[in-house]
């Protein structure tokens, strides 16, 4: 049995309709069956869901049992470190073999320095000491963040960001979850870290301008400090947690004007990596603010 975890969230969710949708059976952990029966996951053909909570062994059992390999996402949260290491550790109780961990990286900087790569690399250093199999899945930036800008984009025509003139490599959040699908499904790369980034180093400029040709009308990158972003941020109704986290983000960023591009595993697994046109291009309405 493949078990998919995080199964109501953004990546958990495209891996498990990935499965769905190649008619490969696997089964799905969530934390509130209600929501994932409101995101349809319920009618998936071939996806088994069950309720548990990864913090909490005690009610691990039933999504264990039978598992051979999992994939292992939760949010960035703030106990994320010890959501997934207490899910390890029940993992392993229960005869798990091989966790495919995914993780988060940001190419060329500090992970000390934010607070989710620094969780992400003591899980992984966890997941290691285990004695399970593992491989870590480590993307970048998802071109999915950007969905977080598209009411403003869409009332304001501009693209307020933080970013000065650096670029980034965000990479569709569906190449991770095609390449998460193979991985799980047939497992193999055991020891290996895969990183993931999207096919081009884009700025801020770059990326404002591909929004304007997806959507026809001029939307304006305009550079704002760290600070305005922190206050939008938190009028946005952001945790102050998250907030701070992504401060930290930026301020590594702002180190690191020149984005890399790592195409190794979207190669290695046949994934033809998305453009970041071709995203806008299926995301369009949400970047006119039309009903999606
Ligand atoms: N943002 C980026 O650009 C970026 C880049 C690289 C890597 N990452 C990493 O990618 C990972 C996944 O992100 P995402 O956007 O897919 O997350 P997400 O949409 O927030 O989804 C997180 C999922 O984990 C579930 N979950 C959290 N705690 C749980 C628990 N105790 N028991 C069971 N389920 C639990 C959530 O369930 P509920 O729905 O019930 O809350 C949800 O289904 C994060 O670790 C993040 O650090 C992010």
């Amino acid at each position: 049995m493949l078990l998919v975890t995080g199964a109501t969230g953004l990546n958990g969710q495209l891996a498990v309709r990935e499965f769905a949708r190649n008619g490969s059976p696997a089964r799905a952990l969530v934390r509130d069956c209600a929501k994932a029966r409101a995101a349809g996951l319920d009618r998936l053909a071939g996806i088994e869901l069950v309720e548990a909570d990864m913090r909490r062994a005690a009610t691990l059992g039933a999504a264990l049992a039978g598992v051979e390999r999992v994939l292992m996402i939760s949010g960035a949260a703030p106990d994320m470190a010890e959501t997934q290491c207490t899910f390890i550790d029940a993992c392993k109780a229960a005869g798990v073999r091989h966790i495919i961990k995914f993780s988060g990286s940001e190419p060329g900087s500090d992970p000390t320095r934010f607070r989710f790569t620094r969780m992400h690399e003591e899980i992984e250093d966890y997941l290691e000491g285990s004695g399970l199999a593992w491989t870590h899945l480590r993307p970048s930036q998802f071109m999915q963040v950007y969905l977080r800008e598209a009411h403003d984009i869409a009332t304001t025509g501009t693209l307020r960001l933080p970013f000065e003139d650096i670029a980034l490599s965000p990479v569709d959040a569906a190449d991770i979850a095609r390449v998460a699908y193979l991985l799980l499904r047939d497992g193999g790369h055991e020891g290996e870290s895969l990183e993931m980034t999207g096919p081009e180093a884009l700025t801020m400029d770059d990326i404002a301008g591909h929004i304007s040709t997806a959507i026809g009308t001029t939307v304006a990158y305009v550079r704002i400090t760290p600070d305005e972003r922190r206050r939008e941020l938190l009028a946005r109704g952001l945790p102050a947690y998250f907030v701070d986290a992504l401060d930290e983000q930026t301020e590594e960023r702002l180190k690191n004007p020149v984005a890399k591009v790592l195409a190794a595993t979207h190669r290695m697994f046949g994934v033809r990596p998305t453009s970041f046109i071709e995203f806008l291009q299926r995301h369009a309405a949400a970047f006119s603010g039309k009903p999606t």
